[in-house]
């Protein structure tokens, strides 16, 4: 059968999709604190935590974000190290830039209320079609249809979808706005996403327990959808990191506020090959190596200690950071700090280090 049969066969049953996945819903769906809520700002902050991270790290987040900035209000007007220093440990910060500058936005140009129309809704800064989707049907009742990681992963396998890229996300965005309930979105793409995280799952599916495997094209062979394509690996890259310590405490270096992980901070790094030796007076103590994967690249980071104990000559270490804001802290003040990933795997790594 080609995917255009596939397609048509699983529409024609449309109604007994929605129906099963509705009741299964009822049944079996989770109870999570953004569902019980018809707050568009609560619900657009879970949405932008969820869009990288699972449910289970983000409902701790979640609660403190909200006692914290509860209004869209209070969080356009909250600092930047605030809002980073509520996001730190969730990664992908850019989602944390983008809500903070989405609610100055909504602030100045839509009187503080969360838009009710999709294009408004998608031209805020992180929202794009399935998060808008998400948030107009959860808070306004809007039939309009999600395209997640898992509701991609359940659609693609519901139809066997053989295709990948551009042509699969047009074929799986047909099928999520062919099968969305438009009486009950906000259920509908719940349970959607519901069945995607609990029982279709990448590895091992539970079809046995799943409301559509009547349905179900994919089930035969489920660990082939989505069909994967070729895989292209991520640049690998090398850097140095240095404990720097003084009487004062430890190096912090502020990374600039535009780019990767802008505005956190980090333990002083050099990337490449510079030769970093030489700004040393004496060779510094060698701790270990962390690595760390980024979207587009991995990194290595080897890591040394080094205690500014008279052989360095601070200044010279001090030029290579000149353009950035630092601080010198004891270790019981970091948690007054947004630090990056990297800097925490240091900093677990230097902790369990015995010379
Ligand atoms: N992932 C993305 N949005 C979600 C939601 N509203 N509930 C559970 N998981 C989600």
């Amino acid at each position: 059968m080609d995917s255009l049969l596939r397609f048509t066969a699983v529409l024609n049953q449309a109604d007994r999709l929605r129906k099963t996945l509705l009741a299964w819903y009822d049944e079996s769906g989770r109870d999570l604190p953004w569902r019980q809520t018809q707050d568009p700002y609560a619900i657009w902050v879970s949405e932008i935590m969820l869009q990288q991270t699972q449910v289970r790290t983000v409902l701790p987040y979640y609660r403190r974000w909200l006692a914290a900035l509860p209004t869209i209000q209070a969080l356009a007007g909250a600092a930047s190290e605030t809002v980073l220093k509520l996001w730190e440990g969730l990664g992908y910060y850019t989602r944390a830039r983008n809500l903070h500058r989405a609610a100055q936005k909504i602030v100045e140009a839509h009187s503080g209320i969360f838009p009710k129309t999709f294009d408004s809704a998608i031209a805020l800064p992180g929202i794009g079609r399935s998060t808008a989707g998400a948030i107009l049907s959860s808070a306004y009742g809007q039939p309009h249809a999600i395209l997640d990681t898992n509701v991609r992963r359940v659609l693609s396998r519901v139809i066997a979808l053989e295709t990948t890229g551009n042509a699969a996300e047009k074929h799986l965005w047909e099928v999520s706005e062919a099968l969305l309930d438009r009486e009950s979105p906000f259920a509908f793409n719940q349970a959607l996403m519901d069945l995607g995280a609990t029982v279709c799952l990448p590895r091992n599916p539970q079809c046995l327990l799943c409301p559509w495997q009547p349905f179900c094209l994919g089930q035969q062979q489920p660990d082939r959808f989505p069909v994967r394509p070729p895989k292209r690996k991520r640049p690998q890259k090398q850097a140095v990191g240095f404990f720097v310590q003084s009487e004062n405490g430890f190096l912090l270096v502020k990374r600039p506020e535009k780019g990767l992980l802008g505005g956190l901070w980090e333990f002083p790094t050099i990337e490449g090959a510079e030769d970093w030796r030489i700004v040393f007076g004496s060779d510094p103590i060698c701790v270990g190596t962390v690595e760390h994967a980024y979207t587009h690249f991995e990194i290595a980071v080897a890591i040394y200690w080094v205690k500014i104990d008279g052989k360095v000559e601070p200044q010279k270490l001090l030029d290579l950071w000149a353009d950035q804001k630092i601080v010198w802290e004891p270790t019981e003040n970091w948690s007054n700090y947004a630090l990056t990933g990297v800097a925490h795997k240091m900093w677990r790594k230097f902790k369990n280090f015995r010379p």
